[in-house]
């Protein structure tokens, strides 16, 4: 697709070109620029709110979906690995939720290419995030008179796991970029030199592009292996299920993190090590980088590109060295975070009140009428 991507530059180039200069490090790509408008509901949201913040969403109650995707750290993670559910740790970073809506295919290796509603249920039921079984999730969430006020006035009648599916997916169209500098057209001098690299000479955007700055692709950039993932049982075992679930063969074995090879199993293993491409909005918040968090700062990104990535046999061919000066590196770095609006902290995004602790079981569920 690069490659029919680049031709017709070409053409074009060839046919308007008269007249206007072509650099030879321009790349043909869908346009960067704001993101649309997404029509929300607003109970439904509110709902999904308060259900997200839950804890009682997992199996034994003890983690929500908020604290793997924590508001504060642009409901990603600090750690370079996502916790899991208790007995588990995860072998990948959790990832970003602000502007999630805004995608077609999702997770690291691009697994999932539906809907919210199923990443939402993968995310629930899935033994090492929150194990939940979503029979006796329905019948907890019944139990809070709250909910059952809630569900009703979303919409829904009875609380039911279907209806949780498309809660949180509407709460998720709600976290989206608000006031972002490079939206608004206001970029500083540094960041608009940021800009023209990101475009021109980084090459950035030939996978960076459109208003998500993401192709919505698998590549290999040849990050390192965070070898956390091997050496701490609890992450390992998160991996072997994950790995025998996905029918990877040699798991025991594996010491790498497969990727987008996951989707395709290609026989000659070229798609080992291809990690869907990141939003690159809100970066600001959303560190450490990468599908396993093993770069810290935007400035060790820039420079990893800069040296040309990593080193991986199914590398890019497009990932090479930029030798990029100091000063350049810089002004990249403002140019990202030019991508970054205001922190959706506030209760218009977190549920702050409080779950009541106790309160009267329903003895039957069958003679409540909604
Ligand atoms: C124990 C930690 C944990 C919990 C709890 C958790 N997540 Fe995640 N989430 C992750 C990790 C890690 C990934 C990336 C997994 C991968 O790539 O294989 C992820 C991926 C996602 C994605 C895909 C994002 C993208 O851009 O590809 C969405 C959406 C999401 N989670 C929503 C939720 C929702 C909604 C809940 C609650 C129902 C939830 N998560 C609970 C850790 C968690
Ligand atoms: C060949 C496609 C490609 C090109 C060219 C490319 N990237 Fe990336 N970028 C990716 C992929 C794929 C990842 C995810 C890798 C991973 O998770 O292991 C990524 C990750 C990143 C991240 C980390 C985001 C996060 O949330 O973890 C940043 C920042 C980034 N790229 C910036 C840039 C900049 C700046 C340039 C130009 C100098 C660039 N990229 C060029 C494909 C590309």
């Amino acid at each position: 697709m690069g490659k029919t991507v680049m031709k017709r530059c070409i053409l074009i180039a060839s046919v308007v070109g008269m007249g206007i200069v072509f650099s030879s490090n321009i790349v043909a790509a869908p346009a960067i620029g704001s993101l649309s408008t997404l029509k929300i509901d607003k109970a439904k949201a509110e709902l999904g709110k308060r259900l997200f913040f839950d804890k009682r969403l997992s199996g034994d109650a003890a983690i929500a979906c908020a604290d793997c995707h924590e508001p504060a750290n642009g409901y990603s993670h600090p750690d370079a690995l996502s916790p899991g559910y208790p007995g588990n740790e995860h072998f990948r970073n959790s990832p970003t939720l602000i502007n999630t809506a805004h995608k077609k295919v999702w997770m690291h290796d691009g697994r999932l290419g539906t809907n919210l509603n199923d990443v939402t249920r993968e995310m629930l039921t899935e033994d090492y995030i929150m194990n939940m079984d979503m029979r006796i999730m329905q019948e907890r969430i019944k139990q809070d008179p709250v909910y059952v006020k809630m569900f009703k006035a979303a919409g829904y009648g009875e609380a039911s796991n279907g209806s949780v599916r498309k809660a949180i997916p509407e709460y998720l169209k709600t976290l989206t970029s608000k006031n972002v500098p490079f939206d608004k057209g206001k970029l500083s001098s540094e960041a608009k030199r940021g800009m023209a690299l990101f475009k021109g000479k980084g090459k950035c955007i030939a996978c960076h592009n459109g208003p998500m700055f993401t192709d919505m692709l698998a590549h290999n950039t040849g990050v390192p292996e965070n070898f956390d993932v091997f050496l701490d049982p609890k992450r390992h075992q998160a991996f072997i299920a994950y790995s025998m679930f996905m029918g990877i063969e040699n798991y025991m074995n594996l010491k790498r993190d497969p990727g987008a090879y996951v989707q395709t199993h290609t026989a000659d293993g070229s798609d080992i090590g291809k990690f869907m491409t990141p939003t690159l909005r809100e970066l600001k918040y959303t560190a450490p980088y990468m599908h396993n968090g093993m770069l810290k700062t935007l400035a060790d990104v820039v420079a990893f590109y800069s040296k040309g990535g990593g080193k991986d046999r199914n590398k890019d061919p497009r990932i090479k060295p930029l030798k990029l000066s100091k000063g350049e590196q810089r002004d990249l770095v403002v140019f990202l975070e030019s991508l970054s609006g205001d922190p959706l902290t506030s209760s218009d995004y977190v549920w702050k009140e409080k779950y009541p602790e106790e309160y009267q079981a329903i003895p039957n569920w069958r003679k409540v009428r909604n």
